[in-house]
Formats: C-alpha cells, sequence, structure tokens
C-alpha cells in the first residue's frame, strides 16, 4: 500500500460533488450544531499551556501496563534505559496514530462538504474541517516539541481511511468516519485523559475531546434520518461495512509497530505478551462510543448485534453517550480554569517580584 518512507499516500476517491440549491433548507438542530461549531473555535496558541513542562522519557505519562512488552519474559530482562525507550516510542506511536487520525478527519469532513446533499450538512461540515486542522496541528506540535519521535500510520487504520474514502456513498464517510474512526479515536483519548500523569497531555486531549463530541453529534443527526429511509439491500450493505471495520479494530495488533520497530520482534505476528488481559480490557473500552451510536442511528440488526456479541462488547450498547459528553465539557471547562489559575499565579509572582 505505501512504504514508511514516502512524503505521501494518494487514495482514489469516487463520487460526486453535490451542490444543493436550496437555501433555506435546514434541520434546525443541525443549524444549531452548525451555530456552535462557528461559536467554539479556538487557538492552540492561546488556550493551551505550552509552558507546562513534560516528562522528557514520558511525555504522555502513562501507567506501567500501558508501555508495550510490560509484564513480558523480555521485559523482566530489560534495563531502564530499554524501558525509557520502548516507553517514549509507545507514546510517539499513540500520538502519531492520533495526528494521522487527525488528518484523516480533516480530509473525510472535507470529503463531506462535497458530497452531502444539504446545505446545513455542508456549511457544519465545514466547520469541522476547520476543527480537524487544528487538532492535526496540536498532535504535530506535541510530538514535535515533546516526544521527537514520529511513527507511520497503522496499517489497520490506513485501510479503513481507505476503505472509507474509496466508496462512492455519501454517507460511507460519515459511517466510517464520523461513527466508527472517530468513535474509536474519542474513546481512546478518554482512556489516556483520564490516565495521564502528565498535565500537558490530558489539556490537549480534554479539549480536543470538547470539539469530537460535535462531531459524533453530527454523525447521528444525518444517518438516523438517512437509515430510516433506505430499502434491506442497502441496510444489508451499511451493516457489513460496520462488521467489518469493528473486527478489524478489534484485531489491529496494539503496538506491534512499536516492538518490530525497536527490534524486539521480527514480524508483526500476534503479540504473546502476558498482559493480553489488561489489553483485552483497554481494546473493549475502546468500543465504549461506538456500540451505542451504531444502535442509535438505526443499524441496531441481528447480524450487527451477533458481531458485537462475538467480540463482547454488546453491553457497550448501555452507555450513556450524553453523560459521557457532558463529562467531557466538564473536564475541557475544568481544565480552563487550572489554566486560568496557574496564569494568575505566574502574574502575582512577577508583580511580587517588581515589586521586592
Ligand atoms: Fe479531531
Ligand atoms: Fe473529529
Amino acid at each position: 500500500m505505501m512504504s514508511a518512507t514516502d512524503a505521501t499516500w494518494s487514495v482514489a476517491m469516487n463520487g460526486r460533488a453535490t451542490f444543493s440549491w436550496d437555501y433555506d433548507a435546514g434541520n434546525e438542530r443541525l443549524l444549531s450544531l452548525y451555530r456552535k461549531g462557528k461559536d467554539k473555535q479556538w487557538d492552540q496558541e492561546r488556550r493551551i499551556d505550552w509552558d507546562v513542562p513534560t516528562d522528557p522519557d514520558d511525555p504522555l505519562g502513562m501507567p506501567d501496563v500501558m508501555v508495550p512488552l510490560y509484564g513480558s519474559p523480555t521485559w523482566a530482562k530489560l534495563g531502564p534505559k530499554n524501558i525509557a525507550e520502548l516507553r517514549l516510542h509507545g507514546a510517539a506511536w499513540q500520538f502519531s496514530q492520533f495526528l494521522h487520525g487527525e488528518q484523516g478527519a480533516l480530509i473525510c469532513a472535507s470529503r463531506l462538504v462535497e458530497s452531502v446533499p444539504g446545505i446545513d450538512a455542508k456549511l457544519y461540515a465545514a466547520t469541522q474541517v476547520v476543527d480537524e486542522a487544528r487538532h492535526t496541528e496540536i498532535f504535530s506540535r506535541f510530538l514535535t516539541e515533546r516526544v521527537g519521535v514520529q511513527y507511520p500510520i497503522n496499517q489497520n487504520l490506513a485501510s479503513l481511511l481507505d476503505d472509507t474514502l474509496t466508496d462512492s456513498r455519501w454517507d460511507l464517510p460519515y459511517l466510517g468516519m464520523q461513527v466508527l474512526i472517530e468513535g474509536l479515536a474519542l474513546a481512546a483519548f478518554g482512556l489516556l485523559r483520564d490516565m495521564t500523569t502528565q498535565p500537558l497531555a490530558r489539556q490537549i486531549l480534554a479539549y480536543v475531546m470538547q470539539d469530537e463530541a460535535r462531531h459524533v453529534a453530527f454523525g447521528r443527526l444525518a444517518l438516523r434520518d438517512y437509515y430510516r429511509e433506505i430499502d434491506a439491500r442497502e441496510r444489508a450493505e451499511r451493516e457489513d461495512f460496520v462488521i467489518e471495520a469493528c473486527y478489524r479494530m478489534r484485531d489491529r495488533f496494539l503496538w506491534t509497530d512499536v516492538i518490530v520497530a525497536l527490534g524486539y520482534e521480527r514480524s508483526k505476528s500476534p503479540e504473546t505478551r502476558p498482559n493480553r488481559e489488561a489489553l483485552r480490557m483497554f481494546q473493549r473500552a475502546l468500543f465504549g462510543r461506538i456500540v451505542p451510536c451504531v444502535r442509535d442511528i438505526g443499524l441496531w440488526t441481528d447480524r450487527v448485534r451477533a458481531a458485537y456479541a462475538d467480540i463482547g462488547v454488546l453491553d457497550l450498547a448501555d452507555v450513556d453517550l450524553q453523560a459521557a459528553m457532558a463529562r467531557d465539557e466538564d473536564l475541557a471547562e475544568q481544565e480552563d480554569r487550572a489554566r486560568d489559575a496557574r496564569v494568575a499565579e505566574v502574574g502575582e509572582m512577577i508583580a511580587r517580584g517588581a515589586d521586592g
């Protein structure tokens, strides 16, 4: 598909650009989301407190269980230097996938502007284009300034993006990006935000999540209406897409890219690490924002339910998305207050210094 040294990757796009002359048409809920999207833009330069230091060996501040090879016989033989390297590369891999995923979201959102039939959805999607550009910028800056190592895109993520973009049907970028990839990213952001010991990483994740909540709401609004109208054959095609993508997400080999890159294993074979249980819990949690959303948009059919039962995530359908997103909003505002308090404290110190 692509090599790690390629500077670009091109995917053939199918489908049509659609104009809408009905400028007055619009779903009130979509238009209010559009207003919110315009209203809530922010700039990393001003909102993120880049003065906050990060631990150069551990910029993501993750517990050991999240470090590649943790708990394996190899791990037991490693010295502190190798462990620090694994920790740094684990962070680099994780944030690199966020970075490439954000660029994928940027491209999918601009695709939606072109292909979605309604003017209300086009307007909203345009605000998402800017959101995803800002997210790409932030993850890129964090990786360059605080991590110093960047990984190429994971093959499973690349395949998912490829499937999403090559399809000519206008709803597929919504389903692939807004529901599945964004759902996965949102869950991963949330887990890391709640686990990290590093304030800068927590701040970035909390702020990005605040925007992502709107993107998921957008996908749900648009697809819920559309999937009510489609026929049985069209529905079955969407089910196939969801089922295949979810298996691929479950099977993505967490950390193997890192283990191979550092020379611990030669091939991307399934991992033989003993902390599989922790990994499985993490993998399961990644479905927490996808499963309830798939139910919500009306693809909750016998086949989809059977697949989720097989993956072991069927019960996640009951996750309260509204409550999760309200918490995301609160945590972002909490970060704003903490930053304001820090800035005020520094200001006071400077004033006191000037007086003395
Ligand atoms: Fe994003
Ligand atoms: Fe997004």
